[in-house]
């Protein structure tokens, strides 16, 4: 029986509901992370549940449990699901209260939900690339939040599906800011560059693998703004998320890029990500 933590317990899946007012269903007033477990164990789980309690701060929204108790019942979860390569899925929501716009008063307690999906590693993606499709980013300008609000990312990768591309990268006017549901990268005379850390981009837990790995590898990564057109000329272009890994992108709206197939420095970057998955056994 597969198991859901629910209300700070770990219950039966079948015994979970959604409250009609919940503010999460009513609002999409909540927030969200997915965690990566390769061989039954958490990659960058503190960092997750670190971005996860400063989205919660962001939005004044209170927790019904503290971090170390969520952190415990996280790896129960995957435990008792016996997942192997997987994720998490992890959702607080401001709460169940009369439907008004503004925050319930006195405010409602932090619904809690974790369950889990089997996921094998994206390998053939990885290592042949994926296409996308430029969108206009037409979503808020708190981008920095991981807020169940997707509905932008949510029309943009469906515009990128129908055009048959992996993903959707978004620009806001000339400016390219991150994709759908991942940062995005490229590389430009041997330098490699990502939009700066602000309130137009969700700032990546892979983002930040991969920053600490370019800083072992003597890899400059330049967080500068770059356009469109920098990017359809670039050498290199990839990107990174928690389930696509770091994953290039070889044709953007339809024509090649990087002479069509993954550069030199995404494989480098791919390899020391191997290793920090490979790693994980050893650390534990
Ligand atoms: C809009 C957006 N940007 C970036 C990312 C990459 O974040 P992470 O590496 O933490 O998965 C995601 C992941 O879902 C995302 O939705």
């Amino acid at each position: 029986m597969e198991k859901v933590l629910y209300n700070g317990e770990i219950v039966n899946r079948s015994d979970c509901s959604v409250q009609l007012e919940d503010r999460g269903y009513q609002f999409g007033d909540g927030i969200y992370e997915v965690i990566r477990v390769y061989q039954g164990k958490f990659f960058t789980l503190e960092e997750h549940l670190d971005r996860l309690f400063l989205s919660a701060k962001k939005l004044s929204m209170d927790s019904s449990l503290d971090y170390t108790t969520l952190l415990s019942l996280l790896k129960k979860l995957v435990d008792v699901n016996g997942v192997v390569n997987g994720t998490v899925y992890l959702q607080w929501t401001r709460g169940v209260a009369k439907r008004h716009h503004q925050f319930p008063v006195p405010s409602a307690k932090g619904t809690i939900i974790a369950y889990t999906n089997s996921l094998e590693r994206p390998i053939s993606n990885i290592q042949n690339g994926v296409s996308a499709k430029l969108v206009e980013d037409i979503r808020w300008l708190r981008c920095d939040i991981k807020s169940l609000n997707l509905l932008g990312n949510v029309l943009a990768k469906e515009e990128a599906i129908k055009a048959d591309c992996f993903e959707a990268i978004l620009h806001r006017g000339e400016i390219v800011t991150e994709g759908s549901s991942s940062n995005v990268y490229m590389v430009k005379e041997g330098k490699l560059y990502t939009h700066p850390v602000s309130n137009l981009i969700l700032e990546g837990i892979t983002r930040k693998v991969v920053k600490r790995i370019c800083g072992e590898e003597n890899v400059s990564l330049i967080e500068r703004q770059f356009t469109v057109e920098d990017l359809k000329s670039a050498d290199e272009v990839f990107i990174t998320s928690t389930t696509a890994e770091v994953m290039p992108i070889i044709n953007i709206d339809n024509e090649p890029v990087g002479g069509g197939k993954p550069g030199k420095l995404t494989v480098l970057l791919q390899n020391r990500f191997q290793d920090q998955i490979n790693q994980l056994g050893a650390l534990h």
